[in-house]
């Protein structure tokens, strides 16, 4: 398995273009088999999640073409859904990809029918999937669970209904509020999530001909329509990465410009690190980084679904609060074992205490690196920005996990002066 080596100390300096957001292509790739027209994606990141997601759509019977990046680095993909040859998703796929499981929705209201494996357990919490089957249910499908599989079935469609989320769900928000567009009449969701993926994925449906109304709020109406034919459509800059690398220049110490991003999808972010000393500067397609004086502050935080604090930042907000001055409790409220990162940035010198569902760091003067391994794609990161910081070598160790959501993680950090490199196996 691949390696990452990162001789830590060098304060990043340069400009680093952000792609497209991973958590907007995978549910916009399954929008492709509610119609069986093309759809064409744009900006897509070239990233293991996005291969896996293929494969699963081509085992359905969709025919997809990935063409060249362009300058701005994305990709144009067309998925074309136009015969499925297979209402089932195995296995193999979906454990490998919990974001496999949104293709029921899809299926059931294109063909109704579906069998789709339940994903199982998840390293960062159990990750049910009973809001998403609830919400199908209310949507008149038919839902048994036999033999590790959700078998679905709507032989006469889906009707719309009124939908009430319990607890905020991004997946099952998407997850339902695609099926809703080919229901007979109409559906309303409440309490849905509001993530800037959802609002992406709502905009497509609409450019293929869904009825869509209340986008961006947490009630979404929609009222259902016969069939959805093709569109073309740019999927949107992936916060997660702008935070991320804003979080590593920070914590470097540098200056970094980040482009082909949008600073509107970070305000939490930014006024966090505000008040840790960060200056973030908005330009016309991103932001500038630098730290406002020659240390960073404790800041608590509390992980919540948008407009709130990320928990897919929670893990990078930790590695950057490990050398501030003072303290900071961060708080998290959406997954219930997400601190996986917490072991691994004690090796490298980290002061920190997990309570229940917070950590409570206390700022060390330095970390040193170390040979680190995590079990999910934030934490993973989170190690890569301790070791962007440390004096001396870190070794990661599972890279895999970071190929799933971060595209061409090493070129965009050395172009910045980071002295990292990727060992192949064996190496
Ligand atoms: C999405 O996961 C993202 N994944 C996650 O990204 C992200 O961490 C998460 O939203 C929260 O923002 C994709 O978009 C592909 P949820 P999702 O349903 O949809 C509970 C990353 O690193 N829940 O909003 O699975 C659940 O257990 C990741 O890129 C139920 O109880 O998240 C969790 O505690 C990983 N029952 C909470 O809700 C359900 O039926 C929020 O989960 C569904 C969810």
């Amino acid at each position: 398995m691949d390696r990452i080596r990162i001789k830590g100390g060098v304060p990043l300096e340069g400009v680093i273009a952000i792609g497209g957001a991973k958590n907007a292509a995978l549910p916009l790739m399954t929008a492709s088999l509610l119609t069986p027209e093309t759809l064409t994606l744009e900006n897509v990141p070239d990233l293991a999640d996005v291969a896996t997601m293929s494969n699963l759509l081509v085992q359905h019977g969709a025919a997809i073409s990935m063409g060249e990046a362009s300058s701005a680095g994305g990709h144009r993909v067309e998925l074309s859904a136009a015969h499925i040859t297979s209402i089932t998703a195995p296995y193999d796929l979906v454990r490998k990809m919990r974001a496999s499981v949104l293709v029921l929705g899809p299926l059931v209201a294109r063909c109704g029918r579906a069998r789709v494996s339940l994903p199982g357990g998840c390293a960062i919490g159990t990750r049910p999937i009973d809001l998403h089957i609830s919400g199908l249910r209310q949507l008149g499908a038919e839902i048994e669970l036999a033999g590790g599989y959700v078998e679905a079935r709507a032989p006469k469609g889906l009707r719309g209904a009124e939908i009430l989320f319990p607890s905020v769900s991004v997946g099952a928000t998407e997850h339902l509020l695609m099926a809703a567009t080919l229901a007979k009449g109409e559906t309303l969701l409440v309490n849905a999530a509001r993530e800037p993926e959802i609002t992406d994925l709502a905009h497509c449906l609409v450019a293929m001909g869904a009825q869509i109304s209340g986008i961006g709020s947490d009630r979404l109406r929609v009222v259902g329509i016969e069939g959805l034919h093709g569109a073309t459509h740019r999927i949107i800059p992936d916060r997660i990465e702008t935070g991320t690398y804003i979080m590593a220049a920070a914590a470097t110490a540098g200056e970094v410009r980040l482009t082909h991003t949008r600073s509107d999808f970070v305000t939490g972010l930014v006024r966090v690190l505000a008040e840790a000393g960060v200056e973030i500067t908005a330009t016309e397609d991103g932001v500038v980084v630098r730290r406002r004086g020659d240390h960073l502050d404790g800041v608590d935080v509390m992980t919540e679904p948008y407009p709130g604090y990320p928990t897919d930042l929670q893990a990078q907000f930790m590695a950057l609060m490990t050398t501030a001055q003072g303290a900071s409790m961060i708080t998290e409220t959406v997954f219930e074992n997400r601190f996986m990162h917490v072991p691994e940035l004690a090796r490298m010198g980290a002061n920190i205490n997990v309570h229940g569902a917070s950590a409570m760091v206390r700022g060390v003067p330095r970390l040193t690196g170390a040979p680190v391994m995590a079990t999910d794609l934030r934490a993973s990161v989170s190690l890569v920005i301790a070791g962007l910081v440390a004096e001396g070598e870190t070794v990661i160790n599972r890279v895999y996990h970071l190929d799933r959501g971060y595209e061409r993680l090493e070129d965009k950090l050395s172009a910045c002066g980071a002295r990292i490199e990727r060992l192949r196996d064996g190496a």
